[in-house]
């Protein structure tokens, strides 16, 4: 365990220390975050350490993925006990870049993905998935890290993330990570930590109800069916709202699909005022 985990906050302190672990031929992997660490991201740092010899965390609360101001300004930001989880995960550094440092005035550039960031959270969200691209690409461009880590729970988010790297051939390996979930089924996010104590044991419901339709789809059930099935428990269960609840292939995110391919369902769906979202393959 490290006492305590490096901090830069300029691109050019940043390269200088990639650069240094390059020329000793050592490789680095990235784990993209905007903090309030948990053990999700956590598990990101230890695949990263599995198959690079360097981890480094990037701390930055995106403005361009944020549609509501509110919810910008209301993100939490604790940069000193993620920087204690980093050093305990053993993170060889910390990259938490000033705003002006990623988006100095005259910023203009916009990455934008088409197909995969159609629908789902890029429906509800407008304009979130251009925000997570372009930060996404100015944090491999700025690093020259080798591999970036990405757990599966932003399903939609890796899709893109992958879509773009490849297209803008990006020299980094995209490492997908499965979700980590608590025993009762509720994939880790920071936003659990709004959940009142009632709210929290209503929350596995949604995931529950996803892994029983996708059992049905996959053993012959009508997908409308199923879905529709899935859409009424999590209601019933006390979830105030659904966003979305869809059954989508797995490689391009296409609505259409036929029951041999790869498929998952992806929901989002409002306990309170808390948007929660999951994702579970079929079959
Ligand atoms: O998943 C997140 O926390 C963010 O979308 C990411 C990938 C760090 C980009 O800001």
């Amino acid at each position: 365990m490290s006492a305590s985990v490096p901090i830069v906050r300029t691109v050019a302190d940043l390269r200088a220390q990639v650069g240094e672990w390059h020329a000793a031929g050592q490789t680095v992997g990235l784990i993209p975050t905007m903090g309030a660490l948990h053990a999700g991201h956590l598990s990101l740092v230890a695949a990263a350490l599995s198959h690079y010899d360097r981890a480094i965390a990037t701390l930055f609360v995106n403005p361009k993925q944020f549609n509501d101001p509110a919810d910008y300004a209301n993100y939490p930001r604790t940069e000193e006990s993620d920087a204690a989880k980093l050093a305990e995960a053993d993170a060889h550094l910390l990259y938490c870049p000033y705003p002006a440092e990623m988006y100095p005035d005259g910023f203009s550039t916009n990455v934008t993905v088409s197909g995969v960031s159609a629908g789902l959270c890029g429906g509800a969200r407008a304009g979130h998935f251009d925000g997570v691209a372009t930060v996404c690409s100015k944090l491999f461009l700025q690093s020259g890290a080798d591999g970036a880590f990405f757990g599966e729970k932003d399903y939609q988010q890796l899709k893109v993330v992958q879509r773009f790297a490849a297209d803008l051939d990006i020299p980094i390996t995209i490492h997908p990570c499965a979700t980590v979930r608590d025993p009762d089924g509720l994939a880790l996010s920071s936003r659990n930590q709004h959940l009142s104590p009632e709210q929290r044991a209503i929350a596995p419901a949604l995931y529950r109800a996803m892994t029983a339709a996708a059992a049905d789809i996959a053993g012959g059930r009508d997908r409308d069916q199923a879905l529709e099935a899935a859409k009424t428990a999590i209601l019933a269960a006390g979830y105030n709202r659904i966003d979305y609840l869809e059954a989508r292939r797995e490689t391009d995110l296409n609505i259409e699909f036929s029951s041999g391919e790869p498929a998952r369902i992806f929901a989002a769906a409002f306990l309170g005022e808390t948007r929660l979202i999951d994702n579970t393959p079929i079959g």
